[in-house]
């Protein structure tokens, strides 16, 4: 009965740090919890900035050339920056895995693997924005294609997988320089 332990995760300077999971599986809860809010890209706040609000997905383009620009920019002074977007696309990790590389950056995954009832749960109960529950069980079906050696080979030098609200709760950064 010892509970979860704590999981230390050493973020080297200068990395980018990607989120991985379906709507309503934590990132942004999580991002809160662990990093400074200017160290935190998000896709919906840049929705939010650019367009109608966190869920108008006619500026989707937009916002992501804006995530992009503001990565390239902090990743330029080699500032470590997290990026609060699902991910779940090869090709959305691949567009940040090359900038990564482009910088000498170190790419460190975070991949909210909750139990999908609980994602469902969490995300049909939130106050604000619910994502459609089909759009939440296709990104789970895309989660299960993201495995631990597939980020591996992707380029992700690190790789932290979380699966339940312990893993969660248990995480820890160490060494954090943003
Ligand atoms: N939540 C919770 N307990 C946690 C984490 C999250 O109850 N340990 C709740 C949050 O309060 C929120 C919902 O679950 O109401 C979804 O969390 P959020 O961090 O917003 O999920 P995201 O992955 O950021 O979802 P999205 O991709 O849609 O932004
Ligand atoms: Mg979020």
């Amino acid at each position: 009965m010892g509970g979860t332990p704590t999981a230390r995760l050493t973020v080297p300077r200068g990395s980018v740090v990607v989120l991985i999971g379906p709507a309503g599986s934590g990132k942004s809860t999580l991002a809160a919890r662990l990093f400074p809010s200017v160290a935190v890209l998000s896709s919906d706040t840049l929705r939010a900035r650019i367009g109608k609000g966190e869920a108008d997905q006619t500026v989707t383009g937009a916002a992501f050339a804006a995530l992009h620009r503001a990565l390239e920019t902090r990743l330029t002074a080699r500032q470590t920056t997290i990026i609060d977007a699902t991910s779940l696309a090869p090709a959305a990790r691949s567009a940040l895995l090359k900038r990564a590389r482009a910088h000498d950056a170190t790419a460190v995954a975070i991949v909210l693997d909750l139990p999908p009832d609980i994602v469902l749960a969490r995300n049909a109960g939130r106050a604000g924005r619910v994502v459609p529950e089909p759009a939440v069980r296709r990104q789970l079906a895309m989660l299960r294609a993201v495995t631990d050696p597939v980020l591996a080979a992707e380029g992700f030098a690190i790789v932290q997988r979380l699966r339940s609200d312990a893993d969660l709760a248990a995480l820890r950064i160490e060494d954090l320089v943003t």
